[in-house]
């Protein structure tokens, strides 16, 4: 949720902002700006994507060696000129960007103005910078000693970065719930969101943990306090991101891109983790704390959007192996809440990002309880896995369409394994069933590519139905959890109204929507509940819906009934999910693309969402 960049070293600065700002993009995208210090401040800024600030800034003076550049997803204020990033503060010497939220920037507005400040725009990032003046001012101090005592006034979540024209060899950067990266190069210092802006000029990084601040140097040098002013040592991680993760590799769209490398990331995921042949299982956060895991009385799964969806499937599958109760919990809800949490209870936190505001809060809040806390995410060093006891990360590399597709099947993937492992633990698994689990997983690879190949089938269909207003998906027991990521899916790219709804429980209200202009898209790949989701298309085709079914195999029964046929590969029933989502995912792509949306950035979403 808003992209940051800031560079300052040998090299010109305004390029390597840009270029950063692009591969931001995917964390918001309603407007873009930077500020470059050369002698004085140059503030470029437009709504927008980071193309019309390019734009906008062809021929203008763009020449300096230090500078920052944000992408914002909006909180306060509309999408505009104005409100975009980097915000100067009242005097024109100090310039700031910012993601996350100031809380109580309304209070502190009132002061300043009171004081006489001036507001251009209707953002908390103009707040903060103006604070930041007025703590200067107050305190006669340096810059990095006005953002550290301005910091410890304000409530919320940050990343900023400032600089100050006074003090041209420097800049700033801190964070409090938001992600902040430093790059360290021979030719300077990067600073960034995530990684990825990062990576092609370092693989040296020190990320920044809450209520810290770095002061990095011109001549090299950097330093990382505590907003309580205690000097920390500098932790420098080696990055093992490579630049081609990050990149199309040749497809249209990352999202594209994202859906044909699910067989690929899913056999990362299993890689060094699971042996059919020999019949084991080992996951090392699960290893770490395998008595408490194993006895524990009750699991919890929390999560938000997509995650979500496979801390459903988590559930089915915690309670299904390994005979432990789970609930599902949706982050936001429960943190706030006031559940029973207990130290037998373990909580499982779900985030492709690992930076999720709500997901970061509800564990911090069960944390506090003393359940065990057990992140699965995929961005390696986030906050979730930092925060957590244990934890797997998923390795589906860096995903950067903003909606959920390969980070999807890589959490129900890991999910499987841990149910998998406490249940032959607990001894709630016939060898033989665990063996038959096993060797399907190591068959998901092939059967997922398999499953691709259905694209051109998908796309005729996506051409049918591109127009449609609404649509229905509809699943039951593991396919349940997959008709409401399909229903997702669409909704986020393709802005048709969809609902994912459990196959039975269509006859308590989605059945009066049922018309000859509904699309209901039926996912018939469980064994166990075939005749009845059979049952459930006759009620949809007695009302002139249509159907578009996706199958493991094709019966006289259902050719009579379906409009359209996806048949993908059969596997055990508890993974079927990871098979049924492909058609569903390419469906949403191709309607979406038919309807000239922007697949990798929708509207209004982000990828990564660090406010509540
Ligand atoms: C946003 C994204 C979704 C994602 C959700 C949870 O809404 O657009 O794709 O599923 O956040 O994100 P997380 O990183 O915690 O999985």
């Amino acid at each position: 949720m808003c992209g940051i960049v800031a560079y300052i070293g040998k090299k010109e600065a305004f390029p390597i902002l840009i270029k950063g700002l692009k591969r931001l993009e995917y964390r918001g995208y309603d407007s873009a700006g930077v500020a470059l210090l050369n002698g004085s401040i140059h503030v470029y800024k437009k709504a927008g994507k980071v193309s019309e600030l390019e734009q906008f800034t062809l021929g203008k003076e763009v020449s300096a060696t230090m500078g920052i550049g944000h992408t914002r997803w909006a909180t306060h204020g509309v999408p505009n000129d104005t409100n975009a990033h980097p915000h100067l503060s009242n005097s024109g010497n100090i310039v700031l960007i910012h993601n996350g939220i100031i809380e109580n920037y309304s209070s502190i507005k009132s002061e300043l103005k009171s004081r006489g400040y001036q507001f251009h725009s209707e953002t908390d990032t103009e707040v903060l910078v103006n604070l930041v003046e007025e703590v200067q001012k107050q305190e006669s101090c340096t810059l990095d000693e006005a953002v550290r005592i301005a910091l410890n006034e304000v409530v919320g979540a940050y990343a900023i970065v400032v600089m100050d024209l006074r003090e041209p060899d420097m800049m700033v950067a801190a964070r409090k719930g938001s992600p902040m990266v430093i790059g360290i190069s021979e030719e300077g210092f990067h600073i960034a969101s995530d990684a990825s802006p990062i990576i092609e000029y370092t693989k040296n990084v020190v990320y920044l943990d809450d209520k810290e601040y770095a002061v990095v140097k011109r001549d090299g040098s950097f330093l990382i306090r505590t907003l309580g002013k205690v000097e920390k040592s500098p932790a420098i991680q080696k990055l093992e991101l490579k630049l081609d993760e990050i990149e199309k590799g040749g497809y249209e769209h990352y999202m594209l891109k994202e859906i044909h490398e699910q067989p690929r990331v899913i056999a990362d995921a299993m890689r060094g983790r699971m042996s059919a042949k020999e019949g084991w299982i080992k996951m090392g956060g699960v290893d770490e704390y395998a008595t408490r895991i194993e006895n524990a009385k009750r699991f919890i799964l929390t999560a938000c959007g997509t995650s979500w969806h496979s801390a459903l499937l988590g559930e089915y599958l915690i309670e299904d192996l390994a005979r432990i109760p789970a609930e599902v919990e949706y982050a936001s809800e429960f943190r706030y809440r006031n559940p029973i949490i207990t130290q037998n209870d373990v909580v499982i936190a779900l985030s492709q990002s690992g930076e999720t505001a709500d997901t970061l809060a509800a564990i911090e809040m069960a944390k506090e309880r003393q359940a065990l806390i057990y992140g699965i995410c995929n961005v390696i060093g986030s906050s979730i896995p930092r925060l957590s006891h244990a934890g797997s990360y998923t390795h589906a590399g860096p995903e950067i369409g903003v909606a959920s597709t390969k980070a999807f099947s890589n959490q129900v993937v890991i999910l499987t394994l841990i149910a998998l492992q406490v249940a032959q633990g607990k001894g709630t698994i016939a060898n033989s069933k665990l063996r038959e689990i096993l060797y399907e997983l190591e068959h998901l690879p092939e059967k997922i590519e398999e499953a691709l190949k259905t694209d051109a089938q998908v796309r005729k269909i996506a051409e049918i139905y591109k127009d449609a207003e609404n649509f229905l998906y509809l699943g039951r027991g593991y396919n349940f959890p997959v008709a409401l990521e399909g229903a997702l899916k669409l909704k986020e790219i393709s802005y048709i109204h969809a609902e994912g709804y459990p196959a039975a429980e269509m006859k308590h209200g989605p059945i009066a929507l049922i018309d000859e202009n509904m699309p209901v898209v039926f996912l018939c790949t469980n064994a166990s509940a075939y005749e009845k989701i059979i049952s459930n298309i006759q009620e949809v085709k007695a009302r002139k819906g249509h159907i578009i079914a996706v199958v493991n195999k094709v019966d006289e029964q259902i050719q009579s009934l379906a409009d359209h046929l996806i048949v993908v590969p059969e596997t055990t029933e508890i993974l079927s999910p990871l098979i049924t989502i492909v058609p569903l995912q390419l469906l949403a792509y191709h309607i979406a693309i038919l309807r000239g949306c922007n697949v990798d950035q929708p509207r209004n979403l982000a990828k990564s969402v660090t406010v509540e």
